[in-house]
C-alpha cells in the first residue's frame, strides 16, 4: 500500500544553509535556531540552496543547488542515482560514508546509556553482492516496468542499473520483463522477488495474476515458459504479502548450505541480504561461542546459525515460520539438531528454559525480541550473542541485558546493506557466575 505522504506546511522557501551534520537516515543536517532541517542528499560541510517547508512534524529541505561542496563529496557511481529510491549515501567519500555507518550504531547504544568494551573490526562489503532484490512490477499495455521506486513517489521508474544487486540478478531482471507480460494483470501493482542461491535463481511474484487474479492453467503455462527461457530454478506465487508462496513450477530444488547443514529452502525463504556478509556474521557468531555445548538459536529462520553451531555441540532452533521449521526438519538427518515452531513475540522462552544452555544466539526481526530478552535478562546464561539489523531495537534490547546483568562485550559493524541507512551488527554479552 502507498504511505500517505506526511502533511506539508503552506509554501517552501528557499534557504541557504551550511549542513552540521549527517542524520541516522542519511539526510544532512543544518541546525538552525528554529530547529533542525534536514536536507536529503546533502552532506556535512555542504553549503546548499534548500526549498524549506515544515512536513510531518519536522523542517524538510529540497536541495536545489549546492553553492560549495563539502570536501567528502564525491560523484555517485551509479546511473540510476537520481531517480531510484533505493540508496542513500553514494555521494560521500568511504571516510565519511563508513564512520557515518558506525555512528549510526554508537549514536543508538548511546542514547540507552550503553558502549560496548570493544568495538571489533567492522566488515563492508563491496557494492553488487546483494542477493536478494524485490522489483516493484507494473504492467501496462503490453509492457512490464520492472524496477525500484522513484524517490519520494510511488512512481515505479524501470532500473536497468543498480550497482547494489548482483550482477546476475540483474541480468535476469532484463530476461523477465517480456516473460511475465501473460502473467501480471495490468494496471495492478505488483512486486517480483528474485533470490540468487549458489547460481540458481528463485522468483517470486507477489499480486494479482492471469484473467481472475489466481493462477489458472494459462497461468501455470506462462510459468513454464518463464523459467525454461529465463534458465530460473523455481517461480512461486502469493497474492499479498500476508500469504504464504504457492510454487508454480519448480525446474531443480534450491538448497542452502549452512555449516553441517544442506538445507531445501521454502519460497521466499530468509537468507542474510550477501553471502560475504553472512560469512562475516557467522565468523563473528562463532568466535564468540564455546568450544562445545548445548546452544539455542532464537529466530533461527533456516539456520544460518544453527548450521556451524552444530559442529560444536547440539542447538534447539526456535523460529515462528512453518516453512523454514519443515525445512530445517528435513535437513537435520541424524544431527543434533532440534527446531522448535515457537512464536518468541507472544510465548518467549522463561528464565527457567535456558538454564540447560551454554549459549544463546537471537537475531530477530527488526521489531527486535522485546519479550524474549526480559526473560533472557533474569536467565544465568553465560554468553549471549545478539544479531541486529536494526540498532534502535538492538540499544532497546540491550538496555534490558544489560539492566539483568550482562555486560555489554562487544559489538562489530557488518556493513551489507552498502549505500543505504541501514546497518547489521553482531554483539556479545556475557554474565558472570555468581
Ligand atoms: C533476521 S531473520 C534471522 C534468521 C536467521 N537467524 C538467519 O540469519 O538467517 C529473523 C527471523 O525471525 C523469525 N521471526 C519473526 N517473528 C518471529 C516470532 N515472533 N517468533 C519467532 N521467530 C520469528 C523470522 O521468520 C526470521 O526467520
Amino acid at each position: 500500500m502507498p504511505r500517505r505522504p506526511p502533511k506539508k506546511s503552506a509554501a517552501p522557501t528557499a534557504e541557504e544553509v551550511v549542513i552540521d551534520a549527517l542524520g541516522p537516515q542519511g539526510d544532512g543536517i543544518h541546525k538552525s535556531a528554529g530547529g533542525p532541517i534536514y536536507v536529503e542528499r546533502a552532506l556535512p560541510g555542504d553549503t546548499v540552496i534548500a526549498q524549506v517547508q515544515r512536513s510531518g512534524g519536522a523542517l524538510r529541505g529540497e536541495l536545489t543547488q549546492i553553492i560549495t561542496p563539502s570536501p567528502d563529496r564525491i560523484e555517485a557511481p551509479c546511473p540510476s542515482y537520481n531517480v531510484c529510491g533505493g540508496c542513500t549515501l553514494q555521494h560521500a567519500n568511504a571516510d565519511l560514508y563508513r564512520g557515518w555507518k558506525i555512528e549510526i550504531v554508537r549514536t543508538a547504544l548511546g542514547k540507552v546509556g550503553l558502549e560496548p568494551k570493544t568495538w571489533l573490526e567492522p566488515t563492508y562489503l563491496e557494492a553488487g553482492t546483494r542477493r536478494r532484490v524485490t522489483f516493484a512490477a507494473f504492467k501496462s499495455g503490453k509492457a512490464v516496468t520492472l524496477g525500484y521506486f522513484r524517490r519520494r513517489s510511488h512512481q515505479v521508474a524501470e532500473i536497468n542499473a543498480c550497482l547494489v544487486a548482483e550482477p546476475g540478478i540483474m541480468d535476469l531482471r532484463q530476461r523477465l520483463g517480456p516473460l511475465l507480460v501473460p502473467l501480471l494483470q495490468g494496471g495492478k501493482p505488483a512486486d517480483v522477488f528474485i533470490q540468487s542461491v549458489n547460481g540458481l535463481y528463485d522468483v517470486v511474484i507477489t499480486g494479482a495474476v492471469g484473467a481472475t487474479g489466481v493462477p489458472d492453467f494459462k497461468i501455470y503455462d506462462a510459468a513454464t515458459t518463464l523459467v525454461q527461457t529465463a534458465k530460473v530454478s523455481r517461480i512461486s506465487w502469493r497474492a499479498s504479502e500476508n500469504d504464504d508462496a504457492e510454487v508454480l513450477l519448480e525446474a531443480s530444488p534450491i538448497h542452502a548450505v549452512f555449516g553441517a547443514l544442506r538445507v531445501p529452502l521454502p519460497p521466499l525463504a530468509f537468507l542474510q541480504p550477501t553471502a560475504l556478509g553472512e560469512r562475516a556474521l557467522v565468523e563473528a557468531v562463532m568466535s564468540a561461542l564455546p568450544a562445545t555445548g548445548k546452544f539455542a538459536d532464537l529466530f533461527a529462520g533456516c539456520g544460518t546459525f544453527s548450521g556451524p553451531m552444530l559442529e560444536r555441540g547440539t542447538v534447539d532452533a526456535f523460529e515462528n515460520s512453518a516453512p523454514a521449521i519443515q525445512a530445517l526438519n528435513k535437513a537435520r538427518a541424524a544431527k543434533p539438531l532440534n527446531p522448535i515452531r515457537r512464536d518468541l513475540f507472544r510465548n518467549p522462552l522463561l528464565a527457567d528454559e535456558f538454564k540447560k544452555y551454554d549459549a544463546v544466539v537471537f537475531d530477530p526481526p527488526r521489531a527486535g525480541a522485546a519479550e524474549q530478552v526480559k526473560t533472557l535478562a533474569l536467565s544465568k546464561v553465560a554468553r549471549v550473542v545478539g544479531v541486529s539489523c536494526n540498532p534502535n531495537t538492538f540499544a532497546r534490547d540491550a538496555r534490558v541485558l544489560v539492566d539483568g546483568g550482562y555486560a555489554l562485550d562487544s559489538v562489530k559493524v557488518v556493513d551489507q546493506f552498502t549505500w543505504s541507512h541501514h546497518v547489521e551488527l553482531v554483539a556479545v554479552f556475557t554474565k558472570a557466575k555468581k
